[in-house]
């Protein structure tokens, strides 16, 4: 059975749950997002869904987590009535593992561009498009590089949370800062590199469709980790001390800067160099890499550039691997290696599956969908907003008032002032803004458009 840990210190807590939060979501999927639709009008609304939404979920999570110091299924069992909901931490941990299944695919694409620039190989290529999609359709390198992706992570989770998790967190996390603000500034000092900000920062509002809005709040709950328990199963290791709220509002801010960060590290370059920002999902595999051949000091770039993807992405798939492990420990009291085992072979199973969409399996879809597009769809587009609901409900109407503002306030040491809008915000505003979010995606609202 799994000790149960706590992070060390406060700071290695935030690392971590900020590593968790700022991943591929920040640095590859909201830079294309907010590029095509509708720049600073995107960035407005996608900032109004973390206030509103994102923070108080952040927050709901928090409280279950460290009130309880349990894993879901435990906390669940704990704070519903009758230890009834407890059957939803299926919900989060089969979502978890779907989301591990096919965000590692990319990350494996990253180790293996990673590889490539180290070797100089990425910057001496011909031509960018016909690799990348050369490569995602070989069985052999994808499905290798997403192995050995997990097999990463593995080495992390195995050692624990101090010496694994937190360790990781409090080396990468500064210098995932640190690497953003060398590229922002390089990409700022490029000749044109105004364009890119203008295309970024100028508000479209007519591009603004309620399909774009939509986006905007997936977004927010990808970005932050929402909705599936993570960050709950975070906080169970956080000191009783500690803030929540201050946690919650420190990894909002972060997250959103990073992704804000991202878009200026990518989008002037893209623009100086003649490039077109369409390309969307590829850019990152396709199009920065050819940029950086024609980029002074290049070399050095490419490999800095998949590092730092490397690192933001690593730190997410060890937080969406701890809702299993902890649970796996816990409930059917395996040993943490045991637990970090079956939760790698699990994902080394579907991951590999998702790896072959690309190639020999494209043809095999469900529902239209190739695995690795289902998979993404079923977790963001259906867990991760369900688990929002469930969370937000869980904590503004059914667990008790006092307890959530016991544990906002610390047991009454810490004046929080925010207590009362974050609960109105999860009793009316997450429930009903997700609802209709679902309502819109199930075509509800065809009628009105
Ligand atoms: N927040 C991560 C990102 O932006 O890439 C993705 C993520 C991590 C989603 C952990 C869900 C999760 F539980």
């Amino acid at each position: 059975m799994t000790e149960r840990g706590q992070f060390a210190t406060r700071l290695g807590a935030i690392a971590a749950t900020v590593g968790s939060a700022v991943g591929l979501g920040n640095i590859w999927r909201f830079p294309y997002e907010a590029g095509q639709h509708g720049g600073a009008a995107f960035i407005a609304i996608y900032l109004l869904c973390v206030v509103i939404m994102g923070v108080p979920v952040i927050v709901a999570e928090f409280v279950i987590g460290r009130h309880t110091h349990k894993n879901v299924c435990g906390a669940l069992r704990q704070l519903s009535p009758g230890g009834k909901s407890h059957w939803f931490s299926a919900v989060c941990i089969t979502a978890s593992i779907l989301i591990i299944s096919f965000y590692s695919v990319v990350c494996g694409w990253i180790v293996e561009y990673l590889i490539q620039a180290i070797s100089g190989k990425l910057i001496s290529a011909q031509d960018h498009n016909a690799e990348f999609e050369q490569f995602v359709a070989d069985p052999y390198r994808s499905v290798l590089w997403t192995v050995l992706f997990l097999i990463a992570n593995f080495l992390v989770l195995r050692r624990g949370l101090k010496n694994g998790i937190e360790r990781v967190a409090n080396v990468m996390m500064p210098l995932l800062f640190v690497l953003l603000m060398v590229f922002c500034v390089n990409s700022m000092l490029q000749p044109g590199a105004e364009k890119g900000l203008k295309f970024l920062f100028s508000p479209d509002f007519s591009a603004i469709t309620p399909h774009v809005a939509i986006g905007a709040m997936g977004q927010a709950f990808f970005s932050l980790s929402l909705g599936l328990s993570c960050l709950l199963t975070y906080a169970s290791y956080f000191k009783d001390s500690d803030s929540l709220v201050k946690n919650a509002t420190v990894v909002a801010i972060l997250d959103t800067l990073v992704a804000v960060l991202a878009g200026i590290m990518i989008f002037p370059i893209v623009f100086s160099y003649g490039m077109t920002p369409e390309a969307g999902p590829k850019l990152i595999f396709e199009v920065l890499p050819s940029i950086f051949q024609q980029m002074p000091g290049g070399y050095v770039l490419s490999i800095l550039f998949f590092f730092l993807l490397f690192m933001a992405s690593i730190t997410s798939t060890i937080s969406m691997s701890e809702i299993s492990i902890a649970y796996f420990g816990e409930e059917l009291r395996m040993s943490r290696s045991n637990a970090s085992l079956l939760n790698t072979a699990l994902a080394v199973v579907l991951g590999a599956l998702c790896a072959l969409s690309f190639g020999v399996l494209s043809e095999f879809k469900i529902f239209g969908m190739t695995l690795f597009e289902l998979f993404d769809y079923v977790s963001s587009n259906v867990l991760l907003p369900l688990g929002g609901i469930f969370f937000s409900v869980l904590m503004g109407w059914v667990i008790d008032r006092r307890l959530v503002e016991d544990e906002l306030s610390n047991h009454g040491k810490l004046k929080v002032k925010m207590a009362r809008p974050i609960i109105f915000c999860l009793k009316y505003v997450a429930p009903i803004s997700i609802v209709l979010v679902f309502l819109y995606g199930l075509g509800a609202f065809n009628w009105l458009l």
